[in-house]
């Protein structure tokens, strides 16, 4: 008997058969229902999975068709399978339950209720029907050769339509040349370091992700402080150091923009020393009370790798990001990439160009800064109201606010929300290990995690788990 049930006439299935003893119909049936039954229970063949006809199985195991059937039939009588006219024999739901208190018996503890951990858009906005519009037209249009081996920059239509919508909406200045496509800014991020090697600099208090990954590329990462205008630059005669990462938009966590000052001075430091700016715009787009901060990269497109990303403006599931490079840094990126990160996926490419190129992303933007606009004065209200000892900052821009919290609170009160079922983190989570622990205490409140409908219930959660005075 045959383990693979491949036919042109059903859907393939693998089981794994015991050889039936002597070949007897029954020890075929027996044989055949066990592998059914331990393919629900261990959760391979999930709820509502449809098994091939009958026919198509006997023919594919050399079996009787009978034989299937009575397997079949004994499994629906157990509950493991449901049979309807004319929509088959399925697994049933009842079995998903019990495959899956089998599988999640040992799991962790529970997720908690409420989220304010920062790096996230309200998924419920994916804008689905725009996006689903594009990927038709998208891949409609698209040449035969968009299917086959691509170009380790990405492709040409989002090149060009990343191009433009950076020099218009960041003050990017670029041609689609110099844009490599990444999965993320993480893995940009990754790739240039790896590419540049050596020391990187960060700010004092940054995304530990980011720490960890330039870690895993090799490069140690050396604090920067910050202060009322941001970063300060490297001492240019100290430790030699091949790049600087930077959040200039919208420092994170914190929340300012780095200062003019700083700007010219950073570039500066790349000037002299030949090192670059990593600048790291993750969230850009997303300023409420006056004009987008522009990017760094404008001033010095030669000093300064520019990281893009769609994980906060639409998915961080749609994995695509984008890196604006230096001249003399894509050879090395490229080189870095590789065989095993050539591409990233040509369908949610050229879905993103033709995005981007129909005004749809300008419009989920637009949409998604009322949205986030109105959540941040909500924020604020209410705690002014219920918690007016708790300063808010950080808030002219981004996804997140900083609220400051009284000295020693802050560890006890990330421990009682989580108590109320509520995930937010302290903002010390953030610090460099070596950098200086200069700032109030305080809890980082992404407040776009999460979705409209659940948004008062997660503010009165983080109300009640705030220090009283
Ligand atoms: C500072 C910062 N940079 C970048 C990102 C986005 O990264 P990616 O594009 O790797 O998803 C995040 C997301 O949380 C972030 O907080």
């Amino acid at each position: 008997m045959k383990s693979w049930a491949n036919s042109g006439l059903g859907r393939d299935l693998h089981l794994d058969l015991a050889a039936p003893a002597g070949g007897r119909t029954s020890g075929v049936r027996a044989a055949l229902v066990s592998a059914l039954r331990e393919s629900i229970r261990s959760g391979r063949l999930v709820a509502g999975t449809t098994l091939p006809p009958s026919r198509a199985l006997a023919l594919d195991l050399g079996v009787a068709r009978n034989t299937v059937a009575e397997a079949y039939s004994e499994l629906v009588a157990e509950g493991w399978l449901t049979a309807r006219q004319g929509s088959g024999t399925r697994v049933a739901d009842r079995a998903r339950e019990t495959a899956h208190r089998a599988q999640t018996r040992s799991a962790s503890a529970p997720r908690p209720a409420w989220s304010l951990l920062p790096g996230s858009p309200d998924v419920a906005e994916f804008p689905r029907a725009a996006w689903m519009a594009s990927a038709r037209r998208a891949l409609t249009a698209a040449p035969h050769d968009a299917f086959g081996p691509g170009d380790p920059r990405g492709r040409p239509e989002l090149r060009r339509a990343v191009a433009e919508y950076l020099a218009r909406a960041r003050g990017v200045r670029t041609d689609p040349d110099r844009i490599v496509v990444s999965a993320s800014s993480g893995h940009g991020l990754w790739l240039l370091a790896r590419a540049v090697q050596g020391p990187v600099a960060v700010e004092g208090y940054g995304l530990h992700f980011h720490r960890e990954l330039l870690g895993d590329a090799g490069a140690v990462t050396v604090p920067l402080h910050l202060d009322a205008h941001g970063a300060q630059p490297p001492d240019a005669t100290g430790t030699r150091l091949s790049a600087a990462l930077l959040t200039p938009a919208h420092q994170f966590p914190t929340g300012g923009p780095l200062h003019p000052s700083r700007r010219t001075a950073f570039v500066e430091w790349a000037r002299t020393t030949g090192g670059i700016v990593i600048e790291d715009d993750y969230d850009g787009e997303f300023r409420y009370d006056r004009q987008p901060v522009g990017a760094l990269q404008g001033l010095a497109p030669e000093q300064v790798a520019y990281l893009g990303t769609v994980s906060k403006t639409l998915s961080p599931a749609i994995r695509v990001g984008w890196m604006v490079l230096p001249e003399h840094v894509i050879d090395d990126v490229l080189a870095v990439k590789g065989v095993y990160e050539r591409w990233v996926s040509a369908t949610d490419q050229l879905t993103l160009a033709d995005f981007i190129e129909r005004g749809a992303f300008d419009r989920h933007v637009r949409r998604m800064r009322t949205l986030y606009r109105r959540r941040r004065d909500t924020l604020v209200e209410t705690l002014a109201a219920r918690s007016p000892h708790v300063h808010v900052t950080g808030i002219a821009a981004g996804l997140h606010a900083v609220l400051e919290l009284p000295a020693g609170t802050e560890a006890a009160t990330v421990g009682r929300a989580a108590g109320l079922g509520l995930a937010v983190e302290g903002l010390r989570t953030f610090r460099h290990p070596d950098g200086p622990a200069d700032r109030p205490d305080g809890l980082v409140v992404g407040y776009s995690t999460p979705s409209s409908a659940r948004f008062a219930a997660t503010l009165d959660a983080l109300c009640r788990a705030l220090p009283t005075p």
